[in-house]
C-alpha cells in the first residue's frame, strides 16, 4: 500500500496552490469535448482541451460528476462511487487526465456527492431488502398514517420528499428527486464509507473536492412540518445548516480534507453570512469557500423561481456586497460565479446577449473577477456563449426543467407561457455544447450532440482565437491580471453608490494602491464623478477610457478597472 508516499506528495504538491491564488474553470463533462463519437462530453476530450485552459490562465479544474450513474440527474445521481461511468471514459482515462493537468499546473476538483445516491446504489437496493438489512440505515426512512405523508417538505425537483415504499410500509426521503434517496449521516457508517470513498480519489492525487449541497446533511431529526409563509419555507428550515452540519464537517476535514491538503469548495444553498463564515473561517477547519446563491434570486419574483422576472441592479449590488462585507469581516472564503451547470447564463439575466452582447460579457467578467474570492469560470463564458432558447419542451432533458414545466402547466399557465419562463429560467441553458469551431456541430462531436442546440450561434473559440478584441483574448488578460495583482486577491472591499441602479462600481484597497472596478449596466452612455485621485486604466472592455477632469464618461456596457496609488 502507497497510502503514506501518496500523502505526503499529495500534501506538498497541491499546497502550492494557494487560495488567493486560484482561477478556476468549470467543465459539465457531457459538454465539454466529445471523442469518440457518441455526441457525449467525455475525459479524454477534456485531456485534449487541457492545453487550451493551461493557455487560458485557469490553475483549477471543477468538473462536474463522472462516477458511474444511471444518469437520471446527469451524473448527480452515483450508483457506484468508485467507478466512472463508461459514458465518460475508464479509470485510466481519468488517471491520465490528472497527470496531464498536473502537468500544466493545474488542478482537479472533483465534485463529491455526499447527500444522496442513485437509488441503484448498492446500498439503497439492500435496504430496500427490509428493516433488519444493515443498510436499511444507511437512509432515512418514516411511517405515516394511511392516506398521510410524514410531512410536507417539497423536494428541489417538485412534489414530496417522501416516496413510499409498499413492500416496506415506509417512506424514505429525498430532497432531490426521486431515484436520489438522501443518506443518513446521523449513521457513523455511512460517514465512514463516504470518507472512504474521498480518500480513494485523494489518493489518486486530485486537488480537492467540490462538495455537493453540502448544508443539505444534517436534517432536523423531529422533521417537522415546515410553514409555507413564503415559497422559502417548503422544508429547507429543517435541513439547510441543520443541527450537526458544522460537526460533520470538522470531521470531514479531519479524515480527509486536512490530512491530504485538499482545496474544498461547498455548495451552500440558501445559507446564511454567518454560516458560511462558519463553514469557510480556516479557523474553524471546515471548508476552503463556499458557493452561495442569494444574488443568483434577484430575479425570482416574490422567491419564486418559475416565473419570468426583473434583475433590480441596486438589489443585486446589496447582495452582492453584503457577502463580500460580511465574509471579509468573518474571516470566510466566497467562489465567485455568475452561472455554472444549475443557472441559466447570465449574459441576458443581467446584461444583453443580442447587441454589445461581448462587451455584456466582458463587463460580467470584470466585475466578477475584481470581488474578493476564488473566481470561477463556467465552460463558454469565456466565448460570451448564449443561453439555448429551446422553443419546444421536447428538447429539454432536465429532469428539473421538465418538473417544473409540468407544474406549470398544472398551475393554469399556456405552454407558450410556460416555455417563455423555461427559457428564462431553465438550467438547460447553460448546457449547450461547447462550441469549439466552425466544423459540425461546432467540433463538440462528430454525432448529433445530446442535447441538441436550436439556434445556430457563430461565437466560437477557434473565430476568438483568430480576434485579439475578443471575449477570449480579454478572459486571457484578465486572468492574468488576478494572478498579478494582490489588491485583487486579498484588498478590502466597499461597495460605492449603492443606489445607482445603472453603474455597478466598488473599490478595493491594499497599503499600496485602491481600485475602482466600473460597470455600466446600462445601453446608455452615461458620466459619473470619480473619487479624488489620479487614476489610470489596468483593464478595460473599450480600447480607450474617456476620463476628463475627474469625469468618467461609460459607452453601452462599458467596465474597467482604474488604478491609484496610495
Ligand atoms: C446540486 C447540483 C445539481 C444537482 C443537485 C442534486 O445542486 O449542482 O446539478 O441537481 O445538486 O445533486
Ligand atoms: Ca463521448
Amino acid at each position: 500500500m502507497h497510502f503514506v508516499e501518496a500523502l505526503s506528495t499529495n500534501i506538498c504538491e497541491v499546497s502550492i496552490i494557494k487560495l488567493q491564488d486560484i482561477v478556476a474553470y468549470q467543465i459539465y463533462p457531457r459538454s465539454f469535448q466529445d471523442s469518440n463519437g457518441d455526441g457525449i462530453g467525455d475525459i479524454p476530450g477534456i485531456t485534449r482541451r487541457l492545453d487550451y485552459l493551461k493557455e487560458l490562465g485557469i490553475n483549477l479544474l471543477w468538473i462536474t460528476p463522472m462516477y458511474r450513474s444511471p444518469g437520471c440527474d446527469n451524473g448527480y445521481d452515483i450508483s457506484d462511487y468508485y467507478a466512472i461511468d463508461p459514458v465518460f471514459g475508464t479509470m485510466n482515462d481519468f488517471d491520465r487526465l490528472v497527470s496531464q493537468a498536473k502537468a500544466r499546473g493545474i488542478g482537479i476538483m472533483m465534485d463529491m456527492v455526499l447527500n444522496h445516491t442513485s437509488s441503484q446504489h448498492h446500498w439503497f437496493q439492500e435496504a430496500l431488502k427490509g428493516k433488519d438489512n444493515p443498510y436499511h440505515d444507511y437512509y432515512i426512512w418514516k411511517t405515516a398514517p394511511k392516506g398521510q405523508l410524514p410531512n410536507n417538505w417539497q423536494s428541489k425537483f417538485g412534489g414530496s420528499v417522501w416516496e413510499y415504499v409498499p413492500d416496506l410500509d415506509e417512506y424514505y426521503l429525498h430532497l432531490y428527486g426521486r431515484a436520489m434517496p438522501d443518506l443518513n449521516w446521523e449513521n457513523p457508517k455511512v460517514r465512514t464509507a463516504l470518507f472512504q470513498v474521498m480518500r480513494f480519489w485523494a489518493d489518486k492525487g486530485i486537488a480537492g473536492f467540490r462538495l455537493d449541497v453540502i448544508n443539505n446533511l444534517s436534517k432536523d431529526q423531529r422533521f417537522p412540518n415546515d410553514t409555507f409563509a413564503t415559497p422559502q419555507d417548503d422544508g429547507r428550515n429543517f435541513y439547510t445548516d441543520g443541527p450537526r452540519i458544522h460537526e460533520f464537517l470538522r470531521e470531514i476535514n479531519r479524515e480527509v480534507l486536512a490530512p491530504y491538503g485538499l482545496i474544498s469548495v461547498g455548495e451552500l444553498s440558501s445559507t446564511t453570512i454567518e454560516n458560511t463564515n462558519l463553514y469557510t473561517n480556516p479557523a474553524r477547519q471546515e471548508l476552503s469557500m463556499g458557493f452561495t446563491f442569494h444574488h443568483m434570486k434577484v430575479d425570482y419574483p416574490n422567491g419564486q423561481k418559475w416565473a419570468l422576472g426583473m434583475n433590480d441592479l441596486p438589489t443585486l449590488k446589496r447582495i452582492i456586497s453584503n457577502w463580500q462585507v460580511g465574509t471579509m469581516n468573518g474571516g470566510g472564503h466566497l467562489a465567485l460565479f455568475w452561472t455554472n451547470h444549475d443557472q441559466p447564463r447570465a449574459l441576458a439575466r443581467f446584461m444583453n446577449d443580442d447587441v454589445y452582447r461581448d462587451q455584456s460579457a466582458q463587463a460580467l467578467a470584470i466585475i466578477e473577477f475584481g470581488l474578493r474570492g476564488v473566481p470561477f469560470v463556467y465552460q463558454g463564458e469565456e466565448i460570451a456563449m448564449k443561453d439555448a432558447y429551446f422553443t419546444s419542451i421536447d428538447r429539454y432533458q432536465d429532469a428539473e426543467s421538465r418538473n417544473a414545466y409540468a407544474g406549470l402547466l398544472q398551475d393554469g399557465k399556456s405552454a407558450a407561457e410556460a416555455l417563455a419562463i423555461l427559457q428564462q429560467k431553465s438550467r438547460e441553458n447553460a448546457r449547450l455544447p461547447m462550441q469549439w469551431d466552425d466544423t459540425a456541430n461546432h467540433g463538440f462531436s462528430s454525432h448529433t450532440p445530446w442535447l441538441i442546440p436550436e439556434h445556430d450561434d457563430q461565437h466560437t473559440v477557434a473565430r476568438a482565437s483568430a480576434c485579439p478584441a475578443s471575449t477570449l483574448a480579454f478572459y486571457q488578460e484578465l486572468i492574468h491580471l488576478r494572478h498579478s495583482n494582490d489588491t485583487l486577491k486579498s484588498g478590502r472591499f466597499e461597495l460605492l453608490d449603492p443606489a445607482d441602479g445603472e453603474v455597478f462600481a466598488y473599490r478595493r484597497e491594499s497599503d499600496s494602491e485602491i481600485l475602482l472596478v466600473v460597470a455600466n449596466f446600462t445601453q446608455q452612455v452615461l458620466s459619473r464623478r470619480l473619487p479624488k485621485g489620479t487614476y489610470h486604466t489596468i483593464i478595460a472592455n473599450y480600447k480607450k477610457t474617456s476620463l476628463t477632469g475627474d469625469v468618467l464618461t461609460l459607452q453601452p456596457y462599458e467596465a474597467l478597472i482604474l488604478r491609484t496609488s496610495k
